[in-house]
């Protein structure tokens, strides 16, 4: 099962987790980091700000979990902009080193498993950061989709593209294509670290932490990970049936194990 750490609020989450990287960019510099967009991993970068600030980070590589089809690298709101934005400008990272799904309409035919080779010659990512949408889905992996998947396109579902126009001017800009990496791909990530925040994910979490195994619930599919860690705030660990247990086993952990 997923170890899950509930904390007070998303900046020790933050903390928590730019800890448990700063820990492997040491252990390894050219470490491969699966990243994430939307709001929840902002905490992380946030903290890695501070943490990573005079660190030598020019190996580090890093691969973006997802990317709208037929929007313009140059968007704003496509992730090649926000991973430059929230991650490498900020970071210090080498751009050349930091992987985005190609969205472009021409080559998508190939271009997932343009990104599966991309990421088997990295040598596959060390830390998977991941959000959980409201619907359940991680990566773009929307209900319904194969615990075997790599990565291809995939149809938003209107859940998603509503929850996401926050970020467009209207919900008609939202793309209703994405490329995102397979439910498959994420699971063979060496570490995954899910994070939520808010009453809003806090069924997603539930049925991914403790539901069961199910394509209807594409968040689950954490629990067939060795090394999966659940980090959460009280209002979306809220629905957590056994949260007191997580509590006691994160408070009586030994020290040297990390998360
Ligand atoms: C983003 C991604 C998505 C988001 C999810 C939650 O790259 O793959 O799974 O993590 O939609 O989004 P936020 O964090 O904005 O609530």
């Amino acid at each position: 099962m997923a170890e899950v750490v509930i904390v007070e609020n998303a900046a020790a989450a933050g903390e928590l987790v730019a800890a448990e990287i700063v820990e492997l960019i040491d252990r390894r510099a050219d470490a491969v980091l699966g990243l994430a967009t939307g709001s929840t991993p902002l905490p992380v970068y946030q903290a890695l700000r501070t943490r990573l600030a005079g660190r030598d980070v020019s190996q580090v590589r890093g691969f973006a979990l997802d990317e709208y089809v037929g929007l313009d690298p140059a968007h704003a709101e496509s992730y090649r902009s926000v991973i430059t934005r929230d991650v490498v400008e900020p970071l210090g990272l080498d751009p050349r080193r930091i992987h985005v799904p190609n969205g472009a309409a021409e080559t998508i035919q190939h271009a997932g498993d343009d990104y599966e080779t991309a990421i088997e010659v990295a040598g596959g990512v060390d830390l998977q950061i991941l959000g959980i949408g409201t619907d359940g889905h991680i990566g773009f992996n929307e209900p319904g989709s194969s615990f075997a998947s790599r990565t291809r396109v995939k149809t938003l579902t209107e859940q998603t593209r509503e929850d996401n126009a926050r970020f467009f001017d209207s919900i008609d800009d939202v793309p209703r294509h994405c490329i995102t990496q397979g439910l498959g791909t994420i699971l063979r990530a060496r570490h995954l670290v899910l994070l939520a925040f808010g009453e809003g994910k806090a069924q997603a979490v539930a049925d991914a932490v403790e539901g069961p195994l199910a394509a209807i619930l594409p968040g689950s599919a954490i629990q067939l990970h060795p090394h999966a860690t659940v980090v959460v705030d009280e209002a979306a660990a809220s629905r957590l049936k056994l949260a007191d247990y997580y509590r006691y086993t994160f408070a009586n952990k030994p020290a040297w194990q990390g998360i």
